[in-house]
């Protein structure tokens, strides 16, 4: 991984999993660590903005869709500030279709950024459905964290994720890493919850899962009020454990840099 810039997409074919919770508050913990980080919106539904609390000027500068419609657009043409210190967004278009789109061109464009307005930190949130917007996150990304809610269906939507993981590092980007699995709303103490995650563990390997975000409401209330959790409520468990996540991902990027 280039210890420069290091480019994370959040990914989980199911739906409704913590990506875009996650997106933001990573970011979040990134950009306090000291870390001029861009926070990339894939998904049409456009909630990343919502999060980092660009609700109303999200698409007046552009939007990250547009770089596969225009070719000559640059990223940071469509780069805006954010409530977040040292956090940008390249929002998403909420109006965009396309069914047919050049996957390479997020990677191409992430790579022209200037060398002055560089990013050491870049976090791509992507859509749910199986698309070329999917791919193209993967594609431009060199590890890969995979929210999950531990529930029944997580081992199949995790199963599917890993089966596009592999066809994208063999055909697009060898160096793409799995970095991390990490449970959201969990309770090790649910037995189910156990079962899921040790299922999922035993797919992927057990250093592969993170410590995991409990159920707490003040996560959801603070990505509703468009501010990341160490800001909304810095005392809570969901703060906890964002933070101790950033830290342990951080341990797990020394792992596949050595
Ligand atoms: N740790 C948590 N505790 C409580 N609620 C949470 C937690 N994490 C996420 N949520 C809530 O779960 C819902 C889904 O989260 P989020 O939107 O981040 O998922 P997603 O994977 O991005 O969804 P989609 O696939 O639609 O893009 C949101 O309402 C969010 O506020
Ligand atoms: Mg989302």
């Amino acid at each position: 991984m280039n210890p420069d810039r290091l480019v994370i997409a959040l990914a989980n074919r199911k739906g409704g999993t913590g990506k875009t919770t996650t997106a933001v508050n990573l970011s979040a913990e990134w950009g306090n660590q000291g870390y001029r980080t861009l926070l990339i919106d894939l998904d049409t539904q456009g909630h990343a903005a919502i999060g980092v609390g660009c609700r109303e000027t999200r698409q007046l500068s552009g939007a990250v869709h547009q770089l596969y419609q225009n070719p000559e657009l640059s990223l940071m043409e469509i780069v805006q500030p954010t409530v977040l210190e040292n956090v940008w967004l390249a929002p998403a278009d909420t109006d965009f279709q396309q069914q047919e789109l050049n996957v390479h061109r997020l990677r191409s464009a992430i790579e022209k950024i200037d060398p002055d307005e560089q990013f050491q930190r870049i976090v791509i949130d992507t859509p749910p459905t199986l698309d070329g917007l999917l791919i193209s996150g993967l594609v431009a990304a060199q590890g890969v964290v995979v929210p999950f809610v531990p529930h029944h269906l997580a081992e199949v939507g995790t199963r599917q994720l890993a089966k596009l993981f592999y066809q994208v590092s063999s055909r697009h980007n060898p160096d793409l890493k799995l970095l991390g699995l990490l449970p959201i709303m969990y309770d090790r103490h649910i037995k189910l919850h156990q079962r899921v995650v040790s299922g999922i563990e035993k797919q992927f390997g057990k250093d592969r899962m993170l410590r995991g975000i409990r159920n707490n409401i003040k996560v959801a209330e603070a990505f509703e009020k468009g501010l990341p959790i160490c800001t909304y409520a810095p005392r809570s468990a969901g703060n906890m454990d964002y933070h101790l996540m950033a830290l342990e991902l951080e341990s797990f990027l020394v792992l596949d840099r050595g």
